[in-house]
């Protein structure tokens, strides 16, 4: 059973797709997954494409097709704590649909029939993260926790402003994560969330992006990946065919 590494754009997986030993790659649902190892550890690298749809049905697919042990995922995302800053890395602990919104019906935010606004990645995954960080880039400032997900790209200071009035604890914003953690609950596939910052979500945030996609984001993503996945590897070892719902 592999282990998938899911990311919305190739320059997020283009040093791993390098790296990827013994590759087959299958098309489904207009989507190239590449199946093969890094550094011995089975893998299948798959771009989602950008937003929680297409978030959403890259999983379902991983889940149902290829039978993952785990869902890493791997990107960019735009800064909206305080002390966020362009060039650090998150971790996600939590995830969270910002602009999914049933009420009054259910509560804002509440993903109708769950009873929940907020999912949990994998602790032991995350914590395997954060020691990677530590390791494989020293001197980036790392955060954990909240992370939140909508299909926006969030490009002026108000909005930003305003996600943080609304979700205090919010670390950084993108478009998928929790659209990926959504599906993962429901196939019970314990997820990780590795996001390194390119822009703070404000005015200068459609310069930013592209300028740090292209230098920063392939690099930092893949030393952080290589250095966690003998720890994910073991943190999400095959399970008994008891052990798995879905
Ligand atoms: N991913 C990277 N930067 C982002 C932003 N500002 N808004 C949404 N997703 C992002």
């Amino acid at each position: 059973m592999p282990i998938a590494i899911v990311s919305a754009l190739p320059q997020e997986q283009a040093g791993l797709l390098e790296r990827l030993s013994a590759a087959r790659t299958t098309r489904l649902g207009g989507r190239d997954f590449h199946a093969g190892a890094l550094q011995g550890v089975p893998v299948v690298l798959v771009l989602s494409g950008i937003g929680k749809v297409a978030a959403a049905a890259t999983t379902a697919l991983l889940c149902q097709h290829f039978q993952v042990r785990g869902v890493l995922f791997t990107g960019v995302a735009g800064g909206v704590g305080a002390g966020v800053a362009v060039g650090d890395v998150v971790v996600a602990r939590s995830l969270l649909q910002h602009d999914l919104d049933a009420s009054p019906i259910f509560p804002r935010w509440e993903v109708p029939g769950t009873g929940r606004s907020h999912f949990d990645t994998d602790a032991d995954a995350a914590a395997v993260l954060q020691a990677a960080c530590a390791e494989a880039v020293p001197t980036r400032q790392a955060h954990a926790g909240l992370m939140i997900s909508g299909d926006r790209f969030v490009s002026s200071a108000a909005e930003s402003q305003a996600l943080q009035r609304l979700l205090p604890d919010a670390l950084a914003v993108d478009m998928e994560s929790a659209a990926v953690a959504q599906v993962a609950a429901d196939f019970s596939c314990p997820l990780a969330v590795l996001r390194s910052i390119s822009d703070r979500a404000d005015d200068a945030a459609h310069v930013d992006f592209p300028q740090f996609l292209a230098e920063v984001a392939a690099p930092l993503s893949c030393a952080v990946v290589q250095a966690a996945l003998p720890g994910l590897a073991a943190a999400w070892a095959p399970l008994s065919a008891s052990g798995r719902s879905g």
